[in-house]
């Protein structure tokens, strides 16, 4: 991934390591590249070119020794090398192996025509990706450490905060002094009904009169992602039985999904026991009306208080990549469609072994989801109770989210930051010192 600077300004575009790269070589600095012969079975390391106003500015770029000592490739040369060793290599080669590049525009910029294949190597790397190794699983398990004692240190100290600003500087504040300068994602700290904006990213508003706060933030460590998410009250205890409630119901829907993981799972079958458990507990609540849990799933009804996939992969992206989506969403907070064909439904994808997946039921209660859907007449609004499910606008939205690896004998939470009672708890205990 080459420096890149911003447009109209003498500084430059924030580096960020190319994942697919990263992977190849676990090299995290600009202007590198990396070739890797498969029949010889050699990595090579290119680094860039000693550049003496680049050293004095910014610190010295990666030398050929160090470079040696630090990663595990077989060879380390200087970028000038790069396009005589890819011309050398092509004219003993390359009538009878293709160059694999990830993308067109990844092409070696060289004089000679090569024969290139850029379609088998990124379907590869993702089958590699979606399957973690036990180096992996430590950088997982240690940015999630960090977004614990984050998360942790945002509940001591909610009580003497009074803007959303505050959750966001102290999240960040934690995570950068315990060695995780990026986070996974931008911080998500919605009070009140911004709980209900699903990607809320501006976290300036005051405090004041809000019920709960939605904290979905995660450290990265090693370009590793966690993704954790915490809703929890602005108080000592639920402020009213409608946070509560809701809270309980997210609860459980997470509770029963987790408990299920195991390999051989189909995903898109947790996301269809998530949503059941929704729709019964807001029939309960007088939110929806009478109706199978069928017809309000596929009437969409269902999807305006939880829109989005139950989960994703964790890995070196946030949404992590694979060569199938697990859910049947595009994207995880993509907008579901409503039901599938058999034969679509024989084709989700099943949970393995070594794969880290998000568990994030929510249920959301959205002013502009709810007018649209009461204004269109759509087919779910015969089953939506809306003068009910008005009285929870206040609240925003709760959702909960853990990383959960799936292991040989089930799964395992890789997420320790506190939630339920013991969070409660680390809120009371903050108001009483
Ligand atoms: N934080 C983004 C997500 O939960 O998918
Ligand atoms: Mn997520
Ligand atoms: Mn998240």
């Amino acid at each position: 991934m080459p420096t890149i600077d911003l447009a109209d300004s003498d500084q430059q575009r924030l580096f960020r390591q190319r994942r697919y790269f990263y992977y190849l070589s676990g090299v995290d600095e600009p202007d590198c590249y990396l070739t890797y012969d498969i029949k010889e079975d050699l990595l090579v390391l290119y680094v860039p070119d000693f550049d003496l106003h680049r050293a004095i500015w910014m610190g010295p770029t990666l030398t050929k020794d160090e470079a040696r000592q630090r990663f595990d490739v077989d060879k380390v040369r200087w970028y000038a090398a790069l396009k005589s060793d890819v011309l050398v290599w092509a004219h003993q080669n390359n009538n009878a192996a293709p160059i694999y590049i990830l993308h067109t525009s990844q092409q070696p910029e060289v004089s000679r025509k090569l024969s290139l294949d850029d379609e088998l190597l990124l379907p590869a790397m993702d089958a590699a990706r979606v399957i973690k190794d036990d180096y992996e699983l430590r950088m997982i398990r240690q940015a999630n450490k960090v977004s614990a004692l984050a998360h942790q240190t945002v509940l001591e100290n909610i009580h003497k905060m009074t803007n959303e600003a505050e959750i966001h500087g102290s999240f960040l504040g934690t995570c950068v002094s315990h060695g995780a300068k990026n986070q996974a994602y931008e911080i998500i700290a919605g009070s009140g009904p911004n709980a209900a904006t699903l990607h809320y990213v501006k976290n300036d508003e005051p405090l004041e009169g809000r019920q709960l706060v939605c904290l979905d933030a995660g450290a990265e460590w090693e370009c590793y992602a966690s993704d954790v998410t915490r809703t929890f009250p602005l108080a000592a205890d639920w402020p009213s039985s409608h946070a509560r409630d809701i809270y309980h119901i997210v609860e459980e829907m997470q509770e029963q999904c987790i408990s299920r993981i195991k390999p051989g799972l189909r995903f898109r079958d947790l996301q269809v026991l998530a949503t059941d458990i929704a729709i019964k507990g807001l029939q309960q609540l007088g939110v929806l009306k009478e109706g199978t849990c069928e017809e309000i799933r596929v009437s969409g009804a269902a999807a305006i208080f939880f829109p989005h996939g139950l989960g994703h992969h964790v890995g070196l992206e946030v949404h992590d990549v694979s060569e199938k989506p697990i859910t049947a969403f595009g994207q995880s907070k993509g907008r579901p469609t409503p039901d599938f064909t058999p034969a679509m439904s024989q084709s989700f994808p099943v949970l393995e072994e070594g794969m880290v997946v998000t568990i994030e039921p929510g249920i959301y209660f959205s002013r502009i989801a709810l007018a649209t859907a009461q204004a269109q007449k759509l087919p779910s609004t015969q089953f939506i109770n809306f003068e009910e499910a008005k009285k929870y606008l206040p609240i925003g939205g709760v959702r909960i989210e853990d990383d959960i690896l799936v292991t040989s004998a089930g799964y395992e939470n890789l997420t320790t930051a506190p939630k339920g009672e013991k969070m409660l708890e680390i809120i009371r205990r903050g108001i009483d010192n």
